[in-house]
């Protein structure tokens, strides 16, 4: 998602500089160009070689490099950045930058960068705490920067509290938000549902389906890095909480029903990807229920149909979108679904389909609207989520 794109990553002298060599190798990954420059202090923690072994870039240390006299380093990289990443930042770092003091090879490089400029400060939760640094990293996001802020937890002085360094992949994400899209989706609000529904039978067992809400969570994640401001409403998953979304958490279809209604009227957008039961028992026992010899019957009734709900209410302008997974005849059960329920475009797969089943990390999608038919062949879900969003972004731009 980086091609292209040269992130220079500032590692300071702390603890969690060992942590800036993943979050380089996640960079190099998505096909960053990177360049990293390292404090003399963030020397004493991690060696300049394992940033060269990662990024296959020199490692910048020193301002005065009588190596490469016939290039002003510093103004070259800060040229060359389409986004300056300071992580880990020391308190010391972030109160240099916050007043424009340049004494060493990163400071005056980042003074000298016009890029979007990112810092993720990770130091000792009082050292964190202290209005002085506070009031530097408010500074600095007053001068346009994106201040990450540290979770909290055990630190490596012992203490617990605010001020441990991100999960590296974490940051990745502030990175794509930064660079990986255009924003064309902005001012748009997204409401996306995903993974299934648990529909309870009694206190320990429910009725649920195989879905692994991978491709809801895709969208959700697409749309926020293209600007949308989005609300994720989604059954129970493994799946981390995609960055910059509003996250909703649901069990049962009459859950879903209550949380998508009542946001529903605010939105541009509504993508409907869960997985969402038809049916649930027509009584929950209070108590476990007891096996006895003979055959057991479950009553079903039926869960309302929140999509539907929503094609007969839908706003002005608000375009929906649903999914149709089907086992055949997918064209025409998904063109019915499109009909029946008022819909703008409907997603249909066929989970027969080799890469199109629950759970994978592809998807082989038809993207179905009253005018139109379109296959684009197996994709990563990443891929199809994009694909959805620009289908949408042009129904709307058609009114
Ligand atoms: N949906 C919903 N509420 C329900 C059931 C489904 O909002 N109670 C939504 C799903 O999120 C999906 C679409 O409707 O976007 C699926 O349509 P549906 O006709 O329910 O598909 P199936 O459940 O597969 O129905 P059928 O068994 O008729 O194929």
């Amino acid at each position: 998602m980086l091609k292209g794109k040269t992130v220079l990553l500032g590692v300071c002298g702390g603890i969690a500089a060992y942590k800036a060599c993943e979050l380089a190798s996640l960079l190099v990954k998505q096909h960053a160009e990177v360049h990293v420059i390292m404090t003399k202090n963030a020397e004493e923690f991690v060696r300049p070689l394992t940033f060269e072994a990662l990024t296959k870039h020199r490692c910048v240390t020193d301002t005065f490099d009588r190596e490469h006299p016939e290039e002003v380093t510093h103004i070259a990289l800060a040229q060359k950045a389409d986004l300056v990443l300071i992580a880990p930042a020391t308190a010391n770092i972030a109160a240099k930058l916050a007043h424009g003091i340049c004494d060493d090879m990163m400071t005056s490089t980042v003074l000298a960068a016009r890029c979007p400029k990112v810092i993720a400060p990770a130091m000792n939760t009082n050292m964190y705490e202290n209005p002085v640094t506070q009031d530097n990293l408010e500074r600095l996001s007053g001068y346009g920067w994106t201040v990450i802020e540290p979770v909290s937890g055990l630190l490596a002085c012992g203490d617990t509290g605010k001020g441990k360094f991100p999960d590296p992949q974490f940051i990745l994400q502030y990175v794509l938000k930064e660079l990986a899209f255009e924003k064309d989706l902005a001012g748009l609000r997204v409401l996306v549902t995903a993974g299934p529904t648990r529909e309870a039978l009694d206190p320990v067992r429910y009725i649920t389906n195989h879905s692994s809400g991978k491709m809801g969570y895709a969208i959700a994640r697409i749309a926020a890095f293209r600007g949308a401001d989005v609300t994720l409403v989604s059954g129970p998953t493994a799946l981390e909480i995609p960055a910059f979304t509003n996250f909703v958490s649901i069990t049962s279809a009459e859950d879903l029903f209550r949380e998508v209604t009542a946001r529903s009227s605010a939105q541009d957008i509504i993508i409907k990807a869960a997985a969402v039961a038809d049916y649930r028992p027509s009584h929950v026992a209070d108590e476990k229920i007891r096996k006895s010899d003979s055959d057991m019957f479950i009553p079903l009734e039926r869960t309302p149909d929140t999509l539907r709900h929503l094609g007969s209410h839908k706003q002005e302008g608000q375009l929906l979108c649903g999914f149709a997974m089907e086992t055949s005849n997918l064209e025409e059960r998904a063109r019915e679904k499109l009909k029946k329920k008022n819909l703008d475009l409907i997603v249909g797969n066929n989970v027969k389909v080799p890469g199109a089943g629950f759970g994978t990390d592809t998807n082989v999608v038809t993207l179905i609207t009253e005018d139109s038919v379109e296959s684009p062949g197996i994709m990563s879900k990443e891929e199809v989520a994009g694909c959805i969003l620009d289908k949408l972004l042009s129904l709307r731009k058609q009114g």
